[in-house]
């Protein structure tokens, strides 16, 4: 599960690009929007659905039915949320463990995106359904303090944070020197490896 302190710090951005990612090395793949407040999973892959989790969570509908996929990425499935409401909004966190528990048979990996943590209560009910959560933060403009607060809620519902992304870094942040030192290194080993 991918997820955040407060709304727009890359969740989905990051959700939808480990999902292709992973996808892409023929992995299988599937890719939840859960952010059911306000999804971006199908603006970000230039899909327009009308249906998806939020009528299966409605209506009682198969989420297999309402899966969608892009023509280049085979690997990868789609759950997209289609039109939301509030209810529908109220009901994943509650109806997520049994959508995880039946598509683990048939995925190598499930991306969940999800809204922030803190201000709602789904998200805490999906991080202590699902095996890690891995927290968003925009370098910059997320508050220490935020995190830390988002982090300890997480801990108080037992969620396994299995690492944060740092959204956004520029060349021009302070320690950007250490960056570029960094993937100096990997190049070296890229060119050691080419001419080998
Ligand atoms: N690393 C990035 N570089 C450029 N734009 C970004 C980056 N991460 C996020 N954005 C943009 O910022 C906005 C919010 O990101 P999004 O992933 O939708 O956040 P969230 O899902 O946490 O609300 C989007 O318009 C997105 O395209
Ligand atoms: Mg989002």
């Amino acid at each position: 599960m991918i997820t955040s302190a407060t709304p727009s710090e890359g969740k989905t951005t990051t959700a939808v690009h480990l999902a292709i990612a992973h996808a892409q090395q023929k992995h299988k793949t599937l890719l939840i929007d859960c952010d059911l407040r306000r999804p971006g999973v199908h603006t970000k892959l230039g899909i327009n659905p009308e249906t998806g989790l939020a009528a299966v969570l409605q209506n009682g509908m198969q989420w297999r039915e309402k899966l969608v996929k892009l023509v280049e990425l085979e690997d990868l499935d789609i759950l997209p949320t289609g039109y939301s409401s509030r209810r529908a909004a109220d009901l994943i966190g509650r109806r997520l463990p049994e959508i995880l528990e039946d598509a683990a048979h048939d995925y190598d990996l499930i991306v969940v995106d999800s809204p922030p943590v803190l201000g709602f209560p789904e998200p805490l009910q999906m991080a202590a359904a699902v095996d890690g959560v891995v927290m968003v933060a925009k370098a910059g403009e997320t508050n220490r303090k935020t995190v830390g607060s988002a982090l300890s809620t997480l801990q108080r519902v037992r969620a396994n944070v299995v690492g944060l992304v740092l959204n956004s870094v520029t060349s021009t942040m302070s320690d950007s020197y250490r960056y570029y030192g960094y993937y100096g290194k990997y190049y070296r080993y890229y060119k050691t490896a080419e001419s080998d």
